[in-house]
Order: structure tokens, then C-alpha cells, then sequence
């Protein structure tokens, strides 16, 4: 069984190895671009980068449903435990936290980091990347970050995949993701946070076109409901 990297639209992202499922910021409720609904997924593990509401999203709420273990910065973690959410584990940048079929390790992201809730704004942590090992394959997901050198020191751990945010505005933009996607030097780069909403477009292709030519990554960019084999 292959390992399947699909895209939701936006930051979300499923792995699956055919026996265990990881969503990656699952938002799905208010996505204008997602293709499922919360209740139509299924997950073993979640992994939330920081609290903006395009990417806890659904994650508590798919956890409460289907058992999964949610794994965000400890701050974030804290707060949805004391919201009554029962399986969670907070951790940050440097750490390491397994889950039922692989590893998750917290990068730094520069970005902020604020949470929408009944009461109004609350600031839970820091934001994060991850380094996901998962069926034998390595997963560089940026998060919401622009730019930074030290990028060339998560390639050093021998990225396979590069999930680089594209959209500019809120995140690094493509010129950026490019420079980010030399640091990293991944065999393949995805991106992702485009196209959601206007504020956040920009051509897909000219950002496969540019990767091809100035790195030695591919690009893989996946509409909204695609998915693609990353191992055998
Ligand atoms: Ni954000
Ligand atoms: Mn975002």
C-alpha cells in the first residue's frame, strides 16, 4: 500500500499509509475550497501548527468524533484541554512527538499565532512547522512562515516532500517559497495556502515553472481533492 499525500485546499493535507490517517489543519467547515465535509474524514492523528482558525478548524472537533490524538504547540494544546477535548499532546520547537505510525517534530515558523473564540481573541503560543516521518517518507510541512535561512537546516534532515505556503499577504509569497524551497532541497514541492480566497491567489503553474528552472526539486501542485503516491 502506498503512502498518499492528498490536498484539501488551503494548509490541509492527509497522509495515509492505508492503515493509519494524519490530518494536517484540518479545516474543512468555511473552506471554500474543501471538497469534503468534517464529517466525512477520518483520522488516527492530528497535527494543528498554530491556532489561526484556518487551522485548528475542525481539528478538536474531528478528534472528539474519531478518537484521534491532536498534536499541537503546547500553549494551543493547554487551551483545548481546557476546553474538555481529552487527547491531546502539546510539545515545541525541536521536540519530537510519535503517534501510531510515525513521528512529528515542532520547526519554527515566523508568523503569529491568535485563536477566535467566544470570548474574542486569545493568543495561544507559538506558530510551527512539522517534520512528519511517516511510511518511510519525510514531510517537511512549512506552516504559515515567511521566509527563513534556517530552512537550510531542516533540509539537512533529508526532506522528501516540501509543503511550502505560497499565497503571500499572510505567508511567504512564491518568489520566497522558491528561495525556501533551495534551503530545504526536497525532491518534491508541494505548495499550499493559495487560492482560498482572493486575497491569497496565485498561479500554480508559474510556481511549478519557477521551481523546475531554479531549483532541483519537482513541483507537485494539487487542486483540492487530488491526492499522490509518495512511496511505493
Ligand atoms: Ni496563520
Ligand atoms: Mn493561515
Amino acid at each position: 500500500m502506498p503512502t498518499t499525500l492528498k490536498y484539501h485546499g488551503h494548509a490541509t493535507f492527509e497522509l495515509s499509509d492505508g492503515e493509519t490517517t494524519v490530518l494536517i489543519d484540518p479545516w474543512f467547515t468555511g473552506n471554500p475550497v474543501a471538497t469534503v465535509t468534517a464529517d466525512n474524514v477520518t483520522a488516527d492523528t492530528i497535527l494543528i501548527t498554530h491556532a489561526h482558525n484556518d487551522h485548528v478548524g475542525d481539528g478538536p472537533a474531528i478528534a472528539e468524533r474519531t478518537g484521534a490524538k491532536l498534536i499541537t504547540v503546547n500553549e494551543l494544546a493547554n487551551y483545548l484541554t481546557a476546553k474538555g477535548l481529552a487527547n491531546v499532546e502539546g510539545g515545541n520547537h525541536g521536540g519530537t512527538i510519535a503517534f501510531t505510525g510515525g513521528t512529528a517534530k515542532f520547526t519554527q515558523a515566523w508568523h503569529s499565532s491568535s485563536f477566535s473564540d467566544e470570548s474574542g481573541s486569545v493568543a495561544p503560543g507559538v506558530p510551527s512547522g512539522f517534520i512528519v516521518r511517516y511510511g518511510g517518507v519525510t514531510i517537511y510541512f512549512a506552516g504559515d512562515t515567511a521566509l527563513f535561512g534556517d530552512m537550510a537546516l531542516i533540509g539537512e534532515e533529508g526532506i522528501d516532500i516540501a509543503v511550502l505556503p505560497i499565497g503571500d499577504k499572510f505567508t511567504m509569497g512564491p518568489a520566497d517559497a522558491v528561495r525556501a524551497a533551495k534551503f530545504v532541497g526536497a525532491k518534491t514541492v508541494v505548495p499550499s495556502h493559495f487560492n482560498t480566497f482572493p486575497a491569497i491567489a496565485q498561479d500554480g503553474a508559474a510556481f511549478a515553472t519557477a521551481i523546475e528552472e531554479k531549483t532541483s526539486s519537482r513541483a507537485v501542485v494539487l487542486k483540492p481533492g487530488e491526492s499522490f503516491a509518495i512511496s511505493e
